[in-house]
């Protein structure tokens, strides 16, 4: 198999997605990018060109679950490899919309399947996720940890993860890369590329750069109760750069033995919400309010990763520190008070051909 040099990247206006077409394109890759910006804007695209002094490639605005496009799109492109980042993330709203978290993230993969097997497009890196393991414990998980899922959205990337090892089980042809990234989070150096949620965010990084910044008055730390050293929740923090560079590692990686192999991405170093908000108070100089409240709902103690695997196989570890995911974070925040609102949109608009 020869090394794969036209990327289809699914998912690729999002947080990561954005950040990993960055690397590809800084790395020679040619890119085909699809979205349906459910989660994103276009915006991010004429941000990716000033980053790289690149043209991103030929970006289509479409659903992943609509085939007849999908086919389309590899009709006319000659695509070596996918990286299919494509899917809802949303924990809270998966558990009151299950169906919706299985159709996008479950019949997607389906989707692309199909049409990748149909164009004889047979290698693929999936985004996996850490919360597959649902609250295995403490210390450090390893890939053999097993799944446990705890909410729909967890399943949907643990039911995807099974049928593609079964794919790559019957069908020969087929090589998968699994990464199950723990807990992303920062931005681009330059302060163009970040994460901008919508509405009030979800995670933690994103959240305490809106208080840090003045959107909002206080972080509230979901719980301080938990058997940990300052009784606040531990997670493994990853650079979105360094997420992003693995999977360009991937892509040199996906050639050396068919089937499926599944990789944690994490640093493998526990941080609380606690080391976080001093990691960025820091960084941006000034205090970051926080009240103590109770624990979210479906939090678990401890989720941090044992990365010695991907370290092994690619000789790939994580360079860059929670101050740095700090400090870059804030500078996107600071330059970026209200996210990719009101910068220009794509002068090709959302779509442009090659
Ligand atoms: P994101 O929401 O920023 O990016 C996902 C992108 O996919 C968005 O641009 C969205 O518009 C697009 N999309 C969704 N459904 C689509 C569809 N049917 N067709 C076309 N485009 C579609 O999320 P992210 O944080 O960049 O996550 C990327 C991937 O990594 C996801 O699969 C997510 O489940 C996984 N992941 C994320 C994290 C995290 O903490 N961010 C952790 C583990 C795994
Ligand atoms: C981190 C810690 C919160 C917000 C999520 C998904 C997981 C994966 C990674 C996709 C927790 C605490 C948070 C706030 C807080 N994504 N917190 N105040 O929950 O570890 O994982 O992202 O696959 O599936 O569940 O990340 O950033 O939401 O929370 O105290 O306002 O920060 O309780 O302990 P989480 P997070």
């Amino acid at each position: 198999m020869r090394k794969p040099s036209t990327i289809l990247v699914t998912g690729g206006a999002g947080f990561i997605g954005s950040h990993t077409c960055v690397e590809l394109l800084d790395h020679g890759y040619e890119l085909i990018v699809i979205d349906d910006y459910s989660n994103s804007t276009p915006q991010v695209f004429t941000r990716v060109e000033r980053i790289t002094d690149r043209f991103v490639g030929a970006v289509y605005e479409l659903d992943i679950r609509d085939r007849r496009a999908l086919s389309a799109v590899f009709d006319r492109h000659s695509v070596d490899a996918v990286v299919h980042f494509a899917a809802h993330k949303a924990v809270g709203e998966s558990t009151r919309m299950p169906i919706k978290y299985y159709d996008n993230n479950v019949g997607g993969t389906t989707a692309l399947l199909r049409v990748m097997q149909e164009h004889a497009v047979h290698q693929l890196v999936f985004s996996s996720s850490c919360s597959i393991y649902g609250d295995a414990g403490r210390g450090p998980l390893d890939e053999s940890t097993p799944a446990a899922p705890t909410n729909p959205y967890a399943s949907s990337k643990w039911l995807c993860e099974l049928l593609l090892a079964d794919v790559c089980a019957r069908c020969p042809e087929f090589t998968v890369l699994a990464l199950r990234y723990f807990n992303p989070v920062g931005a681009h150096p330059s302060g163009l590329l970040g994460e901008d949620p919508g509405g009030v965010p979800d995670n933690l990084m994103p959240y305490v750069a809106q208080v840090a910044v003045g959107r909002r008055e206080r972080l509230p730390v979901f719980g301080q109760d938990y058997a940990t050293p300052d009784g606040t929740a531990v997670r493994d923090y990853l650079h979105v750069m360094d997420t992003a560079e693995a999977h360009r590692v991937a892509l040199d990686h996906l050639a050396d033995r068919p089937g499926m192999q599944i990789f944690n991405l994490g640093v493998g170093a526990g941080r609380s919400v606690l080391d976080v908000i001093s990691a960025f108070a820091a960084a941006c100089g000034r205090a970051v309010p926080y009240q103590i409240l109770p624990r979210r709902p479906g939090d678990v103690t401890e989720l941090v990763a044992d990365a010695g695997a991907v370290a092994r196989a690619w000789g790939w570890r994580p360079t860059r520190d929670l101050a740095d995911m700090c400090r870059d974070a804030w500078r996107f925040q600071q330059l970026n008070p209200h996210g990719y609102a009101g910068s220009g949109r794509h002068p090709n608009g959302t779509r442009h051909d090659p």
